[in-house]
């Protein structure tokens, strides 16, 4: 297809700000080396991070888990709701190598899971790549999972409901979400659902969407994954099981218990084909999945709540949890 048949988003100019100044800074920050100039990175995002709150109706707090590696998370309480609540364990985006949850980008976003559902949230500040490299993102969300278990008569609220746990993500906290849900061990907390939102996998391929969106894409081009995949895994090709989940190398599913899956994919994100083959490939292997399509939108579009498409995908969200909490 001829890459000038391609239209581009129709975005509000304020998206359109957002999105220039998160590539220019990601842009500025990524070493040719390979290495994040994290000490820039700090000082171009200072102002965007966020401290714990009460507000919106949701009362927050970071919470530690393992000091000695910097493992923490936000916790994320509705007010006013006496009910017993599910537990949504979140993993933010970044390609593995940025953000945290105090970006306030990523604390809007929990608020309003939080709110919406409602569910008790916990957004895990796992290790980032290439500092730390695979696996120990998977570590991490692993660990968190086992905290709450051990701990949660001391760190969770009465309310939240262990029994009934949901894992998400969005890119590479997507990706985290599916890996995390793989390796929970059944115990009085149960993972009932995986909420993957354009989650971040990829191969040695390069798919139609990454070809045909280069360029139009403005989060994901192919100079970044290059860099993201190289980071997390640097001795690997990106045919490894846990990038190209159903490629070569793929896990047999079709005997492996696994969760109900929401797989969200928007027209405009390059990654779109890698994602759809996940979808199939859960439905392949006899798995429950549910994809949710947004045509006009790009990648991390729902960090944007100007954008009505991220309301939506907050209430999908919602009936997913709803539809697998009994
Ligand atoms: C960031 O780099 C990419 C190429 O890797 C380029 O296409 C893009 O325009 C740059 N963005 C900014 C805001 O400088």
């Amino acid at each position: 297809m001829d890459k000038s048949a391609v239209h581009h988003p129709q975005l509000p100019l304020k998206t359109r700000i957002s999105l220039f100044l998160l590539s220019a800074v990601t842009n500025a920050t990524m070493r040719p080396d390979g290495t994040v100039n994290r000490r820039l990175f700090s000082t171009l995002t200072y102002l965007l991070k966020v401290p714990p709150s009460f507000s919106h109706g949701v009362t927050t707090s970071d919470v530690p888990v393992d000091p000695s590696r910097g493992l923490w998370f936000r916790l994320f309480v509705p007010r006013h709701s006496d009910q017993k609540l599910p537990v949504l364990v979140f993993f933010h985006g970044g390609g593995f190598v940025y953000l945290s949850p105090d970006f306030k980008a990523y604390d809007d976003v929990c608020r309003r899971f939080a709110r919406a559902i409602p569910a008790v949230v916990v957004s895990v500040n796992y290790r980032l790549a290439p500092e730390h490299p695979y696996p120990a993102q998977y570590d991490d969300g692993c660990e968190v999972l086992r905290f709450l278990e051990a701990e949660r008569g001391r760190i969770l609220p009465e309310k939240a409901d262990l029994s009934r746990c949901f894992v998400a993500g969005d890119s590479a906290g997507g990706n985290l979400a599916h890996h995390v849900a793989l390796r929970a061990e059944p115990g009085e907390l149960r993972v009932l659902g995986v909420v993957a939102i354009q989650p971040f996998f990829g191969g040695e391929q390069v798919r139609k969407s990454e070809i045909e969106l280069e360029g139009v894409d403005v989060v994901v081009n192919s100079a970044r994954t290059q860099f993201m995949w190289k980071a997390f895994m640097p001795r690997a090709d990106r045919d490894h099981e846990v990038i190209n989940v159903c490629g070569p190398n793929a896990v047999d599913m079709s005997n492996i218990r696994f969760p109900a899956t929401m797989v969200v994919v928007a027209g405009f994100d390059s990654l779109k084909d890698w994602q759809m083959s996940y979808y199939n490939w859960l439905i392949e292997s006899g798995k429950e999945a549910y994809l949710i399509n947004y045509p006009n939108m790009f990648h991390a579009f729902y960090i944007f709540p100007e954008l009505p498409e991220s309301t939506l995908l907050v209430s999908e969200v919602k009936n997913f949890i709803h539809k697998h909490s009994s």
